[in-house]
């Protein structure tokens, strides 16, 4: 999947975007968009989308679907739940875990993430971890105080040769869906403390994506800023014409 040289242009449905939906929309988005070999685009669609996404891009190796959450366990009695083993079984290759939304809309715990992570892993999905800070935490100057109690928490556990295998995200939640994203040079510095995490907890590679409020407007500038290994993006990822046009030129 990932090279370290590759920018990652990730995808978030979050509750948008039906089976039918999903099929329309990755034809409209992969005729428009031809594929670059410095790209890879990941989708998370709804879980019940995953099927329809993953048959719809199995021709392109540039593409890759994941699911949004999974529970920690493999299978069992949790209504509603959704597991890693079943994902992949549906054609996900990657899941998002600890997504501000489940951490703070359902409550989520750090401990949770951890057993997700491991989860994944287990199930050979990639895990992308999400991390990030409230307004008041980063007001009151905790913000790497957070992501580091976020890292480890979910990566604490996980020894170097696997943490290779696992993307973070910095997703600062001020920044989710309103309007207001980091600027290049905060999201860089908390990028740079990520990696110096991962890379002494025995990672030999960090990829490490940014997510809040990204935009055709504000990809190119964002990732011209070389800690910035790809962004992570909720609502303009939603229409396929601009998305196609932000992959495209994001990373110009
Ligand atoms: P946004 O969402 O791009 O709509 O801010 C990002 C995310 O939640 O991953």
């Amino acid at each position: 999947m990932t090279e370290l040289k590759k920018r990652v242009f990730a995808a978030n449905w979050k509750m948008h975007v039906g089976p039918d939906d999903a099929r329309e929309y990755l034809s409209a988005f992969l005729q428009r968009y031809p594929g670059h070999p410095d790209r890879e685009v990941w989708f998370f669609p709804p879980a019940v989308s995953i099927e329809a996404a993953a048959r719809a891009a199995a021709n392109r190796h540039d593409v890759t679907v994941g699911a949004q959450d999974i529970h920690w366990e493999a299978k069992g009695a949790f209504t509603g739940a959704v597991s890693a083993p079943l994902v992949k079984a549906a054609g996900a290759r990657a899941v998002l875990v600890g997504h501000s939304e489940r951490r703070h809309v359902f409550g989520e715990s750090d401990a949770e993430t951890g057993r997700k992570v491991r989860a994944a892993l287990s199930a050979t999905l990639l895990p992308v971890l999400c991390v990030g800070e409230k307004l008041d935490e980063r007001e009151a100057g905790n913000a790497m105080a957070v992501v580091t109690r976020q890292l480890d928490a979910a990566l604490g556990d996980v020894d170097g040769p696997n943490l290779d295998g696992i993307v973070v995200a910095y997703e600062p939640v001020w920044a989710i869906g309103t309007g207001r994203n980091a600027t290049p040079r905060d999201a860089a510095e908390m990028h740079k403390h990520v990696r110096a995490w991962l890379l002494g907890h025995g990672a030999r590679r960090a990829v490490v994506l940014y997510g809040g409020s990204v935009n055709q407007g504000n990809a190119a500038e964002l990732l011209a800023e070389p800690e910035l290994n790809g962004v992570l993006v909720g609502g303009a990822s939603l229409d396929p014409f601009g998305w196609a046009q932000l992959v495209q030129t994001g990373a110009a």
